[in-house]
């Protein structure tokens, strides 16, 4: 392992205590170089806050990455969650079925052939073994409508064309994993937890003098992590580097009869609408979308610059907005998805919807790096809606980027891809194009402003 070329700060916080804050800590906490330092991990409101990106019914743990270093990422990941880390149901490998319901079965030129073409590759490369299920199969391609329909069969719907089943990947209780990493964090009794909202930080020549809290306190750290997911914008200024976008999220109540038969299915992820429909969880089924979001552009006090303004997007929540829904369109979107894939389903009306937040880069890459500006601000965010998976093992690899450590060839590779952008993007608002589904540049307010005139059949 090459030297570490940082120094080993006497103290940290760490606000935020989502998945990059609480792995963060965790591999602080057990690292040999920082047994001497004081680790203080912040939150907003009571852990685990309700309208936390990493808090939910359900997250997808996927190892197809079109980008190999997140694929081995994942591979060090899946380790964890096979084994004492997913116990307890915090992960069930159920399968993924991957698909795409454009076209018509396989064919040449077609925007899934790489799906094929990837199959192929892992086969001769991994020696995953090609087939049904049945017959032990562990990556199973689905070549027509009847293939998907064959493997998604409870859901007794068009569910798409063509595509495969990774039948190695799984999904995760997201909630109960976050619980379960905190209560590791808390085991190793190292890290001091409190519930206090940072209102900015104070900003010295070239440093961070301290972090006010909302209370008005001042905390002082010889180093700061911001690992305050959607919520960063407002701590720094991200325009051009990463932005948060609001993505829908609508829940059905099930009997348990269709629990148990829906609970067969792998979860299906349509790759050209962003479409996806998880493993029911306790009677309840998640409709969803890997979108560009909606931007809910916001005009703040600039975080480093007094007096200043500046219009930034940030999450707006049911902590916000208690009567807060997804617009119309978006509701439009899952229910039309719910209908085609499961018909028996099609009108059942639901239970909640919600708004969650994903924290947007142009690349999709993270930003998990010093702050340029700053020497003694880290940041470790931007998960851009991949970010959960890497619970169990993101801290150790964002410890080795604290401390200028490459352990092998794949941390060197994701310390050049999590870099600190040497330019801005374009434009102020980031729209990650990486497989997203909806429309590109929506605004929360003008598609709420949209279904307000259209009461009746958002409710629907
Ligand atoms: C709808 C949706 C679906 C997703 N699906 C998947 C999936 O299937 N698979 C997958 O791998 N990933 C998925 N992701 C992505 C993954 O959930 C995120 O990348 C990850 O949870 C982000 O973690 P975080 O720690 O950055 O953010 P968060 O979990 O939001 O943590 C940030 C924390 O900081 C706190 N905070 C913010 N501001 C302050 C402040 N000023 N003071 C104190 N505390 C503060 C917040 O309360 C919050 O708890 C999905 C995300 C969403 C939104
Ligand atoms: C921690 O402090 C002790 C006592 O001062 C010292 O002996 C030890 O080397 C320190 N460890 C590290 C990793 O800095
Ligand atoms: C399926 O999952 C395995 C790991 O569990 C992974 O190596 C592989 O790339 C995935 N995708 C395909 C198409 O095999």
């Amino acid at each position: 392992m090459a030297s570490s070329t940082k120094q080993i700060p006497s103290s940290v916080i760490i606000v935020g205590s989502g998945v990059f804050g609480l792995s963060t800590a965790h591999a602080l906490a057990t690292r040999d170089e920082f047994r001497n330092t004081s680790i203080t991990v912040l939150e907003r409101v009571d852990f685990p806050a309700p309208d936390g990106s990493s808090i939910d019914s359900s997250r997808i743990i996927r190892p197809d990455y079109a980008d190999g270093a997140y694929s081995l990422l994942m591979a060090e990941a899946h380790k964890y969650w096979r084994s004492e880390f997913g116990a307890d149901g915090r992960y069930t490998e159920a399968g993924l079925c991957i698909v795409t319901d454009e076209g018509d079965g396989i064919g040449e030129g077609d925007a899934s052939d790489y799906m094929f073409k990837a199959m192929e590759n892992v086969k001769s490369r991994l020696g995953l073994k090609v087939g049904r299920r049945e017959e032990g199969g562990q990556v199973e391609p689905l070549r027509s409508a009847s293939d998907v329909s064959r493997v998604m069969a409870t859901m007794e719907g068009d569910c798409g064309t063509k595509g495969y089943v990774n039948w190695t990947s799984g999904w995760a209780d997201a909630e109960a994993g976050v619980r379960h990493m905190r209560k590791l964090v808390e085991r190793t009794g190292r890290v001091n937890f409190r519930t206090a909202e940072v209102k900015r930080l104070v900003f010295g020549q070239g440093k961070v003098e301290s972090v006010e809290l909302v209370s008005g306190e001042q905390l002082q750290a010889d180093l700061t992590i911001l690992a305050t997911g959607a919520w960063t914008p407002k701590l720094v200024d991200l325009r051009g580097i990463c932005s948060s976008t609001g993505q829908i999220l609508a829940y059905i109540d099930l009997t348990q009869d269709e629990q148990d038969r829906l609970g067969k299915n792998p979860t299906l992820l349509c790759e050209n609408s962003g479409m996806f429909i998880i493993q029911p969880r306790d009677r309840q089924l998640k409709v969803a979308r890997h979108g560009y979001g909606y931007a809910n552009p916001t005009t703040i006090d600039h975080p480093e610059k007094p007096g200043e303004k500046i219009t930034v997007s940030l999450p707006r929540t049911k902590l916000d907005d208690e009567n807060l829904n997804i617009p119309a369109e978006g509701d439009k979107a899952c229910r039309e998805f719910l209908r085609k894939s499961i018909p028996y389903l099609a009108e059942r009306p639901w239970t909640h919807t919600k708004i969650c937040w994903y924290t947007d880069t142009p690349t999709g890459n993270w930003l998990i790096d010093y702050h340029p500006s700053y020497e003694n601000l880290f940041m470790a965010t931007a998960g851009c809606g991949h970010g959960y998976k890497f619970l169990p093992n993101v801290g150790q690899r964002i410890a080795d980027v604290m401390l200028g450590q490459d352990r092998d060839a794949l941390g060197k590779e994701l310390r050049a891809k999590w870099r600190w952008p040497q330019q801005k993007h374009k434009t102020d608002h980031i729209w990650t194009d990486d497989w997203r589904g909806g429309k590109k540049g929506m605004i929360l307010d003008e598609e709420l402003g949209k279904s307000a005139a259209d009461v009746k059949s958002s409710k629907l």
